[in-house]
């Protein structure tokens, strides 16, 4: 599902069980593929392309909260997009993940542009 719902501030990405099963999940957002990953510890939203190069960090490797780019092996937090390491030195945009009923989607801003994640970075 890739469709955007104009006005809501609000992306739907897929049904729980639909991210559950992928694991992540690419969706088209309006300013870029987005990346939604199901975690142990929650759902997470990043830009999908890979800050060092056109990578998508959709098919990359999740694991204790990072996902590793497929591409050169940059690892970065799912929670917040800093770079764990190298070769990227910059992050991936985060954004947030709302569940609305059983539907997974990412925030909007007002203008219909993927909203950052405004949770604090010092928390991981
Ligand atoms: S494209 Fe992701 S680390 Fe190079």
């Amino acid at each position: 599902m890739t469709e955007r719902i104009r006005g809501t501030g609000w992306l739907p990405v897929g049904t729980r069980q639909d991210v559950a099963d992928a694991g992540a999940v690419r969706v088209a957002g309006p300013d870029g593929p987005i990346a939604v990953f199901d975690t142990p510890d929650g759902l997470f939203a990043l830009g999908d392309t890979c800050p060092h190069g056109q990578a998508s960090l959709c098919e990359g490797w999740v694991e204790d909260g990072t996902v590793e780019c497929p591409a050169h092996l940059a690892v970065f937090s799912v929670r917040t997009g800093q770079v764990r390491s190298g070769p990227a030195s910059a992050p991936a945009t985060a954004y947030r993940v709302e569940v609305r009923g059983d539907t997974v989607g990412v925030v909007l801003d007002d203008s219909g542009s993927a909203r950052p994640d405004e949770r604090p970075t010092n928390r991981d």
